[in-house]
């Protein structure tokens, strides 16, 4: 049975009838719109639906949407737009650090949780912040890069 709960998401106001067991991510995605997040294992292990809650990362697909009522939620929509860039966005872009863009999304928003407390990382902690982010395709140099230039240029 549905239940009406309230959520902000990117600063936004909503209410949206859930059941107790649906996830955030098929809220934000389904009933939000808000697709950055993506599905990709549902299961807590690739990184993929990496969304901030509170300031702090978590994989959505594992918090329960009724768990998320009066947090903040932010997506990566919430952090930059086309034609306004997240600096971490555009050296992303800049470093060619993407290539399917599966994952860019979830590495985007651990990558912003990582500057946002440690404006200089090293690359040993930029490795790790994004330890809990799967890439197939570019083997985490260029995303490494691009978080350094990021930092380098905010
Ligand atoms: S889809 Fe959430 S961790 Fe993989
Ligand atoms: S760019 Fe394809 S999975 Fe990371």
């Amino acid at each position: 049975m549905k239940k009406l709960i309230e959520l902000t998401v990117n600063g936004e106001h909503h209410e949206v009838a859930v059941t107790p067991e649906a996830s955030l991510l098929n809220v934000l995605r389904g009933d939000l719109g808000l697709v950055g997040p993506k599905k990709g294992c549902d299961a807590g292990s690739c990184g993929c639906c990496s969304v901030h809650v509170d300031g702090k990362v978590v994989y959505s697909c594992m918090t329960y949407a009724v768990g998320a009522q009066g947090k903040e939620i932010t997506t990566v929509e919430g952090i930059g737009h086309a034609d306004d860039l997240h600096p971490l966005q555009q050296a992303f872009i800049d470093a060619g650090a993407v290539q399917c863009g599966y994952c860019t999304s979830g590495i985007l928003m651990a990558a912003k949780q990582l500057l946002d407390t440690t404006p200089k990382p090293d690359e040993e902690t930029i490795r790790h912040a994004i330890a809990g982010n799967l890439c197939r395709c570019t083997g985490y140099a260029k995303i490494v890069d691009a978080i350094k230039l990021a930092a380098d240029r905010l």
